[in-house]
């Protein structure tokens, strides 16, 4: 697949079955995410890739961030968050590890970070693997992030969902790019 044509057709895959991708996938995807734009060349993004038992744990650790928070949560509210890490076979945890002391603002850290995780997405697209970046208040979370082996400085770009297209794909939507253009006011 051409650069080009990964970059207007890659669409969100929301149901993810398996096989995950494999070792040599998930190389091409990391190598993919090195040639992120990266400001000062930091390298501040992590990935820790979770699968298998692993998920299971992570679940764990939403609930117990839920709980912080909501003692009260009802159990089905705690249910439905244990099970959402297995939505997929794979998740792969983006996280900018920021440095708040360097030149470089931490804005761009995490804009990095996110080109990084970008760059993960077009590589899992032009490979045929399923990918949905998701993130949400988890992500946010200081017990999240601590249990997962980072300072509440950090921050989590994205959880990004792997596994193998499973359902039909949704079609890319019609948009017109002049939509998002401007001109400089006079
Ligand atoms: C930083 C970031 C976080 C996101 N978090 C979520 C999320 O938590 N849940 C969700 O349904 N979509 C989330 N999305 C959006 C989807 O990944 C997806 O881009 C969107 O549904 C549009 O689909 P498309 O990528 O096929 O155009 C997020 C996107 C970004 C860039």
């Amino acid at each position: 697949m051409d650069a080009i044509s990964a970059l207007h057709n890659r669409v969100s895959i929301a149901v993810l079955g398996g096989p995950a991708p494999d070792a040599a996938q998930r190389d091409v995807m990391l190598r993919a995410a090195m040639r992120a734009p990266d400001h000062g060349v930091l390298r501040p993004w992590r990935f820790l890739f979770l699968e298998g038992e692993q998920r299971q744990r992570l679940g764990q650790i939403f609930v117990e961030a839920r709980l912080q928070d909501e003692p009260d949560a009802d159990a089905e509210a705690l249910d439905k968050l244990r099970m959402k890490p297995f939505r997929a076979p794979l998740i792969l945890v983006a996280v900018a590890e920021t440095d708040e002391h360097n030149r470089v603002p931490v804005l761009e850290q995490i804009v990095a970070t996110g080109a990084a995780v970008q760059n993960i997405m077009l590589a899992a697209h032009a490979l045929g693997v399923g990918a949905m970046w998701r993130t949400g208040s988890m992500a946010r979370h200081r017990h999240v992030k601590a249990s997962l082996g980072f300072a509440d400085k950090d921050e989590i770009v994205g959880f990004i969902y792997l596994g193998t297209p499973a359902g039909a794909i949704k079609r890319v939507p019609e948009d017109d790019p002049r939509r998002y253009t401007r001109t400089l006011p006079a």
